[in-house]
């Protein structure tokens, strides 16, 4: 919560659900730390009646890499469980330089944040309304609200270009070589900038000015076709458990002999992260075509290496 798009759902309303059924409401956060620190932004699941929320520091405050935080936000939580489980996974050396950069970031926020986040969602808005009504495809508030999602983020500057030919990845590239601008992450048919306190305004107002100039050009250059069709994400039939597929033995077979038998591993594009096929299901011919076109648009796909891939013997 959000999503790497910064997609949000109604954190208060699944907290009531599962607060009825007397359970506990964990929370991955790991891309919402900001959240908590601007007032134009979705709520932040410490404050939506969430009992136990996780995150990742590094990816949205200015902490250094590997600082993570977990909140315990009510007293449904049984600590000395919690911490008897922290025992068994934590290092018994934490990082004083790591634990210093979340309180250093925080600090940062709690003073700057407010004020420079709202900065930027306010250019944020002006430069999005006018790459839609130019014909860009961008994410916004009233687009994704319109389209049935509680909320969205606007610290996700999410943009794609398939229309005029350009997929996700190759817009990344073209950000990153012509005009020296670095996305965040790029799939078949998006970018993804985060923006940050840290960002100024300028450096928002340029990465638009940027697409629409991309845009225009491709436009101009009679780029009028999609490169990137997503069929209907194909289902699969969980034929054996997760657990049994994944300690079975199994062998390395190329993905045209692995169709119609059941994997043995995970198939998952990165990014976003979302897995194609979990261990135990029967894989489907419409999934390896699937993969192999996000394969051959530059993004990796874990768990398929030189068109071999893990099934159950
Ligand atoms: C949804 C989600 N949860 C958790 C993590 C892991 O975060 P960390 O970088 O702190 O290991 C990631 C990493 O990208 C993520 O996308």
């Amino acid at each position: 919560y959000p999503t790497f798009y910064g997609v949000c759902v109604d954190i208060k309303k699944a907290a009531e659900i599962v607060h009825k059924y007397g359970k506990i409401l964990m929370i991955d956060e790991a891309h919402g730390s900001h959240l908590n620190f601007c007032s134009k932004l979705p709520p932040a699941a410490e404050r939506s009646g969430a009992d136990i929320v996780a995150q990742s520091t590094h990816k949205t405050l200015p902490a250094m890499t590997q600082s993570s935080v977990l909140h315990v936000c009510s007293d449904r939580v049984d600590l000395d469980k919690l911490s008897r489980m922290l025992r068994m996974l934590q290092t018994t050396s934490p990082s004083y330089i790591l634990m210093a950069s979340v309180q250093n970031a925080v600090e940062y926020m709690d003073k700057y944040g407010e004020e420079r986040l709202c900065k930027n969602i306010d250019i944020f808005r002006i430069k999005t309304k006018e790459l839609r009504e130019l014909g860009v495809h961008v994410l916004t508030d009233d687009f994704l609200k319109e389209n049935g999602c509680y909320a969205f983020d606007e610290t996700r500057a999410v943009i794609s270009l398939n229309d005029v030919g350009i997929t996700g990845k190759e817009l990344e590239i073209i950000l990153r070589e012509k005009y020296k601008i670095q996305m965040e992450m790029s799939d078949l048919m998006y970018v993804v900038g985060y923006i940050t306190a840290a960002d100024e305004p300028e450096d928002i107002a340029r990465l638009f000015d940027s697409v629409k100039e991309i845009y225009l050009d491709a436009k101009k250059n009679g780029n009028q076709s999609s490169k990137v069709y997503i069929e209907e994400f194909p289902h699969l039939t969980q034929e054996i458990s997760m657990k049994n597929a994944f300690y079975s033995d199994n062998e390395l077979v190329t993905t045209e002999e692995s169709i119609g038998r059941i994997s043995s591993d995970f198939i998952i594009p990165y990014p976003p992260g979302i897995p194609l096929i979990c261990p135990g299901e029967i894989i489907k011919e419409e999934t390896i075509e699937y993969a192999k076109s996000i394969l051959q648009n530059g993004i990796n796909v874990n768990g398929i290496e030189d068109n071999k891939l893990r099934v159950v013997v």
